[in-house]
This record gives C-alpha cells, sequence and structure tokens, in this order.
C-alpha cells in the first residue's frame, strides 16, 4: 500500500485554481519532497491532505484512508507542521508537548516519557522550561517538529520545515528529518521552495507550478532527463542581441537546445567545458556582448526551466538564515 495516493485533487477558491488536479503516488516510508515558488499551492495541498480543507475535486488516501469519509481516522495516522506555527507563547515547551500527547488521549506516564523523549531528538531538553515566547525561530519550528510527532504518526506533513531558518538550524531539521525516516520508518510530506533541500533531502520529488505537478522523479532522475551540461551565457544590450545569442548558440556544433531566460542563452550541451569556447567566440563572431558564462552539471533549476520556461524564483536559500 501506498503511503499517500491523490487522484486529480482540486481546489478553487472562486476564481483562483490554487490545485488544478494533482496525481501523486507516494510510497511508505520514503522523504517525498513537493516543490514550489510562492503560491504554487503547495500549503493548499497539505491542508487538503490533512483533513483541514475539503477538495473541490478529486480524491486522495492516506494510509489507505479517504482524507474526506475517513478523515478522523486519517488525523490519527497523521502529524502536521503548518507553515505558521500556532504556538502559545506563554507555555513552556515541555507544557505543549505535554497537552498536544494529552488531546491524543495518551495516558500521563506515556505523554511524560515521550516528550522526555522528543525534547531530546530535537536538541530542545535544555530549553524545556521556558516558556516558548523566549525561543527563537529555530527553536519553535523543533518544537512544533516535536508537537507534529508525539503521537507516532506514520505519515509527518512539514509545510516548510525550513524557511526562514539559519544554515545550522535547517542542517538539524534535515538531520531529524532523516533519522525519523531512516529510524522510524515515518513517511515524510514536506514541502519546499528550495532547490537544495529538495535535491538534498528528499528521495522522491514533485514539482509544482500554479497548481500542477510538472515534474515527478527521484532528484537524481529529473536532473538526468536534462542528459547534458547547462552552459549559461549572459547578454548585455538591446532585447534582440538575445535572439541573435540563442540562434547564434544554436548554430555550434553538438549543442542540443538553447532557452532563453532572464538575460541569458541557457545552452544545453553534452560537454559543457569542451563546447564553452566555441559558444562564446560565436556569439562574439555574431555581434552579442558577452557577459558572465557558466558550466554546470543539470540541477533542479533547470528541470523547472525546461517545463515552464522560467526559473524558480525562491529557489536561493538565504545564506545569512536572514528574511526568506
Ligand atoms: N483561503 C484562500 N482563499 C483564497 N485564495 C487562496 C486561499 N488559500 C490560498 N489561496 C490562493 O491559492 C494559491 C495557492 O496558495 P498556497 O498557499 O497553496 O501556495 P504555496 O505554494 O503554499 O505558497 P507559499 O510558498 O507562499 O507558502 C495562491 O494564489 C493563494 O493566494
Ligand atoms: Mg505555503
Amino acid at each position: 500500500m501506498s503511503a499517500i495516493v491523490a487522484e486529480g485533487l482540486t481546489k478553487h477558491f472562486g476564481e483562483v485554481r490554487a490545485v488544478n488536479g494533482i496525481d501523486i503516488e507516494i510510497a511508505r516510508g520514503a522523504i517525498f519532497g513537493f516543490l514550489g515558488a510562492n503560491g504554487s499551492g503547495k500549503t493548499t495541498t497539505i491542508r487538503m491532505l490533512t483533513t483541514l480543507l475539503k477538495p473541490t475535486a478529486g480524491s486522495a488516501r492516506v494510509e489507505g484512508l479517504d482524507i474526506v469519509a475517513e478523515a478522523r481516522a486519517v488525523r490519527r495516522r497523521i502529524g502536521v507542521a503548518l507553515q505558521e506555527a500556532g504556538l502559545d507563547d506563554l507555555q513552556t515547551g515541555r507544557e505543549l508537548l505535554t497537552l498536544q500527547g494529552r488531546l491524543f488521549g495518551m495516558p500521563g506516564a506515556q505523554v511524560r516519557r515521550r516528550v522526555r523523549d522528543l525534547l531530546e531528538i530535537v536538541d530542545l531538553a535544555g530549553a524545556a522550561d521556558r516558556a516558548v515566547g523566549g525561543y527563537s525561530g529555530g527553536m519553535k519550528r523543533r518544537l512544533d517538529l516535536a508537537a507534529a510527532l508525539i503521537h507516532w504518526p506514520s505519515v509527518l506533513f512539514l509545510d516548510e520545515p525550513t524557511t526562514g531558518l539559519d544554515p545550522a538550524s535547517r542542517e538539524a531539521v534535515w538531520r531529524y528529518v532523516n533519522q525519523l525516516c531512516a529510524e522510524d520508518g515515518i513517511t515524510v510530506f514536506l514541502t519546499t521552495q528550495y532547490l537544495e533541500e529538495a535535491d538534498r533531502l528528499a528521495h522522491d520529488l514533485a514539482i509544482i507550478d500554479e497548481g500542477r505537478v510538472i515534474a515527478r522523479g527521484s532528484p537524481a532522475d529529473l536532473k538526468a532527463t536534462i542528459g547534458t551540461d547547462v552552459v549559461t551565457v549572459r547578454v548585455g544590450g538591446p532585447a534582440e542581441a538575445l535572439d541573435r545569442a540563442a540562434e547564434a548558440a544554436a548554430a555550434v556544433p553538438a549543442v542540443e537546445r538553447v532557452q532563453r531566460a532572464d538575460g541569458a542563452a541557457v545552452v544545453y550541451v553534452p560537454n559543457g567545458a569542451r563546447a564553452v569556447a566555441r559558444i562564446v567566440l560565436a556569439l562574439d563572431e555574431a555581434g552579442v556582448e558577452v557577459g558572465d558564462v557558466s558550466i554546470a552539471q543539470p540541477s533542479l533549476d533547470d528541470v523547472f526551466l525546461q517545463a515552464t520556461g522560467r526559473h524558480l524564483r525562491a529557489g536561493e536559500m538565504p545564506a545569512d538564515g536572514g528574511a526568506a
């Protein structure tokens, strides 16, 4: 049985087609990444799969249970950490987790043990008896993650678990997620707008754009579909220069494809290092003003670019962990 199956899952808010017919099947015990830009439909999909929102059309099952007809049973099997954590600032971390456990009907002694263990796992044992209002953003995220795990869910939903975190906190979240999956066999469904996070963490990936899945597979398989190196040449001058650049690059031997994006010609060619000199020369001969040139292995952004003609805007992780 798959952990999650969605068929034609759809949510419209009036005119807004937030989620537009999503078909996915997710194996148990995998880390599944749902990668997309702001407003692409990630949270709306999570809210439907976690029974917080009724689909406009289509259906889905989580652990074999229908998200509408068997919503209560679904809720017992899942843990959810939403994008905006609704933590009570006056409670301590330990109180908050304890309350969460009691809400699931767990007996007192069991809750105490579970809370102690979870606080250890997310490195909050030292801060357990301080009010949550004094926690940093990263600590709040970790507490929210612990709260989602209190009742031993078999499927964990994390909506942008690392957005806005500094690099160290982000690494910590990645470590817990890997550990949950490897040691406890939990299926993790996580959304992200970070290409690198999807690449590093997810075993299996769907890229979502405007409410539709536009690419699907493991990060390695998705990148392999590009099949070439990627030479990106920035082009100065008028917009028309980019057309000339693309045309000149396409005529270079071995070049398979050229795409225009954000003032650059993106050239797909099997051996980038060997072809780059000829590409630059060809552009120069075509009278094009050549700026920065880079050669890279295909990234998930190239997969996104190929499917949509655009770069994934929010795909850069903030190195300083500041404003996301
Ligand atoms: N309750 C709502 N009413 C109306 N429109 C909504 C509602 N919730 C979401 N939307 C719209 O649906 C689209 C998808 O939103 P959603 O929150 O699912 O995107 P997202 O991928 O989670 O974005 P982000 O990365 O910013 O969190 C957006 O256009 C959003 O404005
Ligand atoms: Mg969202």
